[in-house]
């Protein structure tokens, strides 16, 4: 097996209900930061990693999602006539090809790792990626790009890792490590949702992965987990001990959680403030908004 990684999956099936009612009709991935939707974030991050499968792991209610990877001719023709060429050349790199993009139904939403494990008969014997859109990450070099760069060096599998709050843990996958001073470090164990105080560090999972096939394999016995669900973590634990060691990835570049509303505002404010088009508007309405602000 090589070491060179192609094809990711979106995992996208969950029912996001922290964005009820709007997520009623609207799939969570295709909320939009500024003008793009976040499934467009994870797309661009994943081609710039050295992507070119991507498979979508959705659900019943997701058709806006295929819609929006569809090509738009008459779109593109009136923005052609009228000369609009950069909304065109905007609406040209949202372009995927033909065959590149696979669909995949979860019919249940029994966990992340029961969606990912769905995805098993399209990967083969070759690692992947898995990409949540809901984690959108602000950075020079894109997340996922810098971890490929170090799996190339190690293999096995790798999550993409960063320090929490110690109150937050019990939200998120939190590592085990015996040491974690560089950027990148082996883990020893994982464990999903810890109870408050059980935490065996603040080192939290974010959604970027690395994963060998064998963590689909662990998937097969489909154990639940924390909150009755499948969980992609504890498939990844499995192979802790195993020849396919587990890395921890501390990524340089800002997270934004937008599956949640706080995370999504901040993430609003903070890519809108980053377009030189908006950047002055926004900012002196947010400084009439919050006097004293900078
Ligand atoms: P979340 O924990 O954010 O759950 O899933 P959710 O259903 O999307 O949102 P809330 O909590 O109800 O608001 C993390 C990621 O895992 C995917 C989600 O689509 C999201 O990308 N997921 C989760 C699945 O694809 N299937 C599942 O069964 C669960």
């Amino acid at each position: 097996m090589n070491n060179k990684v192609t094809t990711a999956i979106f995992p996208v099936a969950g029912l996001g209900t922290r964005f009820l009612p709007a997520t009623k009709s609207v799939p969570k991935e295709i909320m939009t930061l500024v003008d793009r939707p976040l499934i467009q974030y994870a797309i661009d991050e994943a081609r710039a990693a050295g992507i070119t499968e991507f498979i979508f792991v959705t659900s019943r209610g997701k058709g806006a999602l295929e819609d929006y990877f569809d090509l738009a001719p008459n779109l593109e023709e009136e923005l052609r006539a009228k000369g609009k060429d950069d909304l065109l050349h905007a609406l040209q790199d949202t372009n995927m090809d033909s065959g590149a993009i696979a669909y995949i139904r979860q019919h249940k939403a029994l966990g992340l790792g029961h969606a990912v494990w769905c995805a098993r008969r399209l990967i083969g014997d070759q690692p992947f990626a898995v990409i949540l859109p809901d984690d959108v990450i602000a950075a020079e070099k894109p997340c996922l790009k810098q971890m490929v760069e170090a799996y190339e060096e190690t293999g096995g599998n790798m999550v993409a890792a960063m320090e929490v709050a110690p109150e937050r843990t019990s939200a998120y996958g939190i590592l085990d490590v015996e040491q974690s001073d560089s950027n990148l470090f082996e883990v020893k164990g994982m464990v999903e949702k810890p109870p408050a105080g059980q935490a065996p560090s603040n080192l939290a999972v974010i959604g970027r992965y690395i994963l060998s096939p064998s963590v689909l394999r662990n998937l097969d016995a489909k154990s639940t987990g924390a909150g009755g669900e499948i969980q992609l973590t504890d498939a990844i634990a499995a192979d802790i001990g195993t020849e396919n060691k587990v890395y921890g990835y501390r990524f340089s570049g800002q997270r934004f959680d937008c599956g949640s509303k706080s995370g999504f505002l901040q993430a609003t404010v903070s890519f809108g403030l980053s377009r030189p088009e908006l950047r002055d508007d926004l900012a002196g309405y947010l400084k009439d908004l919050v006097p004293g602000l900078e």
